[in-house]
This record gives C-alpha cells, structure tokens and sequence, in this order.
C-alpha cells in the first residue's frame, strides 16, 4: 500500500505552482495537521525545498538531486508509463524484480530501477557490468499483441532510447542490430527482453536496459574499456538519472503507443534511420557459422537480413554481428 508520506508527495506533486492547504491535505489523507507539519519537516531533512505560507499552505518548490520513485514522479510527462516505480538500492537484477512484480499483478508500465545490480545479466547468457554509476532498469509492459511479436518491442526499445538520449544530449547515437545503442563503435547501451506466455497470448513482457551513465573510463577494467562508453565520456559532463528516466519514460509511450495503433511498419523506418552499417560489410556469426557479408537491411518484424556465405539473402532472427575485429 502507498504510505502517507507518498501520498503527501502525489498531492503536492500535482499543483506544482500552488499551495494547498494544511487543512486540504490533513483531510485527504486522513491525519492531523501537526502530523501534515511533521511530515514537511522530514521531507526537508531528506532534501526537498517546501515552500510553506501561513494563509495559503504548501508547496514543493524542489526536489532532491536523487533517484527515487517520488522524484521520477515529479515532472514526469508521461501518462501512464513509469506511473509505478520500484526503486531499489542494490538488486542482483531488476530482471529478476521485474518477474516477481509481473507474477504479483503490477500495472501496466511499472518502471524497475536498481543504483547497481550484483548479478546483471545481458545477452546471451552474458554478465552484465552494473557499478553505481549507470542506469539499470526494467520496464514492465502487458502488450496486446501475440508472442512472436515480441521481437518488434526490443527493436522499439532501441528506437525509443536513442531518440530520448539524443533530444537530452545531442550526441549523435546509432542502432547496432538488434538493439544495442552505440556511439561510434563502442557501446553506450544494452537492452534486454524476456517474454512470459502461452503459445498465443503474451502475459508480459521485461524490457531491460543497461545505460552507461557517469562512468569514467577508469571505471572499467582494461577488456571493457576498449568496448564500452558513457554519456560522461562522450560529453565531459556529468548526468542526472531522473531526468534521464523521466525523458526515456516519456518518448517509449509516445512509441509504444504509435506501435499500439499503427504496428511494427511505424517504427522500422525510424529504426533503419539510425542503424548502422545497413549497406555495408559486417561480421555475422550464428550458432554454427561466422562469415562475413552485406547487411541488406530488416523484415517487417525486425529481423535481420543479410548476405549468407554463398552471397544469397538470408533472414537470421538471432545472431551477434560486428564490423570490426576486437
Ligand atoms: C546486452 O547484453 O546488451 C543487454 C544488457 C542488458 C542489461 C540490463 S541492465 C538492467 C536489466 N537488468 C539486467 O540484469 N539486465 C538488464
């Protein structure tokens, strides 16, 4: 059950510029008004500036500098998605929280976030490195489309990120296929989508992503730092996670949204926009087979398309591609 000093928050939240009433906010939630006073004070203690006039009441004029599912919440744009935060301090995967709260009935667009995971997990059976410094995050969705679309929404993921990171940063972000972000050719994000169904019907859906943030290239040991990059690195700044997850939160339900009513074929051109390498020579390698061929481009349900070794197409629905040699 949400607590009262959330509650409070929510109200206070809702009317940004002005003030409501200790006796307004004592009688919608239920306890005194010295209580109500109490609270402000320890809401102050926590980093929050209140704005409090004898005549008129209060109001939160900031927020402190951190995340937590009451600070996403303040001037988060969005309607429904990331309505429901789960924030915790240290988890082995948000993965691993996102399935328990699917299993336990949470919303539609719940949004996990962890400060650093102990056991991250990405592709491929892969670790995922996960220090304080990034954003690791699981977004909960209950899509009414059947499983063997659930592809398309990794390929949305990507889109919807990389439009939300570049409007906030201006760096410019490409799509490796099929859905991680890069700049250059080093690696800014991974995303990760697990399924649980029946043979027609998705029950939910677990879109992971792992963004570096404010690492520095220090904070990678020497394998890791040859593939990886950060917002920090890329623009000699340091970021602020809430507004990072409040700008994803906001152009993914603008997306999954657009996909909802207009399918897969809204998104691809977005996709293909942004992809690198579509044209060109990459490196593919399968379960039996690596060769090297042209990326001809994607399906209509994101797979990819490309040169097989006797240089006809083919269509592969997983498989690891690269242009380089590491
Ligand atoms: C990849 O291999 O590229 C995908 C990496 C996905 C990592 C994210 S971090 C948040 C979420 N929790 C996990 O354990 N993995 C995903």
């Amino acid at each position: 059950m949400e607590s009262t000093r959330s509650r409070l928050i929510r109200l206070l939240s809702k009317s940004k510029e002005s003030y409501i009433s200790g006796q307004t906010l004592s009688e919608a939630l239920g306890i005194s008004r010295n209580a109500i006073w109490k609270h402000m004070k320890d809401l102050e203690n926590d980093g929050y500036t209140i704005d409090a006039k004898r005549s008129q009441g209060y109001r939160i004029v900031s927020f402190p500098d951190k995340v937590s599912s009451n600070t996403i919440r303040w001037g988060l744009e969005t309607t429904w998605m990331g309505h429901h935060i789960i924030h915790r301090t240290s988890v082995l995967s948000t993965q691993l929280i996102g399935h328990e709260a699917a299993r336990d009935n949470a919303p539609d667009g719940t949004m996990i976030i962890a400060e650093e995971q102990t056991a991250g997990r990405g592709r491929m059976k892969k670790n995922w490195f996960s220090d304080k410094e990034g954003l690791w995050s699981t977004l909960l969705l209950r899509p009414p489309i059947p499983p063997n679309k659930a592809s398309e929404l990794t390929l949305l993921a990507a889109v919807a990120l990389r439009e939300a990171l570049h409007e906030l940063t201006g760096l410019s972000i490409g799509i490796k296929w099929p859905n991680d972000l890069l700049i250059g050719d080093k690696k800014l994000c991974g995303i990760l989508t697990e399924m649980q169904g029946e043979q027609d019907r998705i029950d939910y859906v677990l879109i992971g992503s792992g963004l570096n943030v404010n690492q520095d290239e220090a904070s990678w040991d020497a394998s890791i730092r040859d593939i990886a990059t950060s917002l920090k690195i890329e623009s000699g700044k340091q970021w602020d996670k809430k507004e990072i997850v409040q700008r994803i939160l906001k152009h993914f339900e603008n997306m999954y949204e657009l996909y909802l009513e207009a399918g897969f074929q809204a998104i691809k051109p977005k996709w293909e926009e942004h992809a690198f390498k579509i044209g060109e020579n990459i490196n593919i390698k399968t379960f039996h087979q690596a060769w090297s061929g042209k990326f001809l481009g994607i399906t209509d349900e994101g797979a990819l398309i490309a040169e097989s070794p006797d240089g006809t197409p083919v269509t592969l629905y997983s498989a690891e591609i690269a242009w380089f040699d590491r």
